[in-house]
């Protein structure tokens, strides 16, 4: 790494330099600053600071940067103080989606994408039609949207603490277009409902309070403390959700809880202490343990639906618009919905 950290490359960035030289003065100065995708990085703040895309970079490489040398210099030193490249653009990629991202809310993770997978499964297989979603601490929506995306015919609730973060959730609900079968609530976390969902999700704060502290720079800088800290051994959030899922839990219904990698056998003992069957444990890309999944131990499995509920089910879709279903979930009339 170099003294400056790589600023000094940025020198080089003028009104005349072209965009290939911009590129590769920003790569030059993140692979001097110890940047672990050097490259990645300054291809997409590039594209971003000139308002272009990738392939408009490679068609016009020697077109001069003009008067956004100067927003593109800033948005290095930006990265060069190790903000996330998604911070700065406002953007994350999540299951195919193009999701806003601001203080607000979690940068939504790639392993988070293991929840979604997971569940995506289990309600394909259900074969189950008009299913209703519950997802606690929504933060960006990036799980719920992810959910709606796969099922087409399923609504969904999204619930946050942070109205910050409720306002981005419904920005996002609207650029994905899932707008129409879903809401965001404002509240702690079921407290706000009444309804019966078919599949609850979390991925609630679990990084114990004394860890916050130690974690990479580029969370703990970034992403909001109430997304962060689990209380003093991160299982704070578990404890307050497990008790409050039965009351509105559908009687086959299904619990997915994302968790930190050592985290399994805690919140598998708090869920099955809520009545809830010996939870399954699902390990993401990289082997860790990631999602606890749950039904109620009560549960009767479903008979495929006959012909008549079957016919209701296309009905209900019909006239589902947002306010339908808020009567549906008879979600509280002060929730901000
Ligand atoms: C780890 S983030 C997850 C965000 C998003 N679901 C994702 O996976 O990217 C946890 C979220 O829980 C929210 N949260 C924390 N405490 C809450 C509470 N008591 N009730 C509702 N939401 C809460 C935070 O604001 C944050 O958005």
């Amino acid at each position: 790494m170099t003294r400056d950290g790589g600023g000094e490359r940025l020198g080089r960035l003028g009104p005349a330099t072209t965009r290939e030289q911009a590129r590769r003065a920003l790569a030059d100065a993140f692979e001097a600053a110890g940047l672990p995708c050097a490259g990645l990085d300054a291809r997409v703040l590039t594209c971003a600071a000139l308002g272009i895309d990738h392939a408009d970079l490679v068609r016009e490489p020697d077109r001069a940067v003009g008067p956004a040398g100067e927003a593109l210099r800033e948005l290095a030193r930006r990265r060069l103080r190790r903000e996330p490249v998604s911070r700065i653009v406002g953007v994350r990629e999540f299951w195919g989606l193009r999701l806003e991202i601001d203080r607000h809310v979690l940068d939504p993770r790639p392993d988070t994408e293991t929840l979604v997978e997971a569940v995506l499964a289990r309600a394909v297989a259900r074969g189950a039609e008009t299913l209703r979603i519950l997802d606690l601490g929504t933060g960006s929506g990036a799980i719920l949207c992810g959910l709606l995306r796969g099922l087409p015919e399923a609504f969904g609730v999204g619930v946050d603490a942070s109205a910050g973060a409720c306002a981005t959730a419904r920005r996002n609900l609207i650029a994905t277009g899932l707008s129409g079968r879903a809401a965001i609530l404002c509240g702690n976390w079921s407290d706000a409902l009444c309804g019966r969902f078919d599949i609850i999700v979390s991925n609630p704060p679990y990084i114990p309070s004394s860890e916050i502290g130690s974690l990479d720079e580029e969370v703990f800088a970034h992403d909001p403390l109430l997304a962060l800290d689990g209380g003093e051994d991160g299982l704070d959030a578990y404890r307050a959700i497990a008790p409050r899922l039965a009351s509105c839990l559908a009687a086959d219904g299904l619990v997915a809880l994302e968790i930190g990698a050592t985290q399994s056998a805690s919140v598998s003992a708090i869920i099955g202490s809520a009545g809830f069957s010996p939870p399954e444990t699902v390990r993401d890309l990289a082997g860790r343990d990631r999602v606890v999944l749950a039904e109620r131990e009560d549960a009767a499995r479903p008979q495929p639906a006959s012909r008549t509920e079957k016919v209701g089910r296309s009905a209900a879709r019909r006239v589902a618009t947002e306010g339908a279903m808020r009567q549906r979930l008879a979600l509280s009339a002060s929730s901000g919905f």
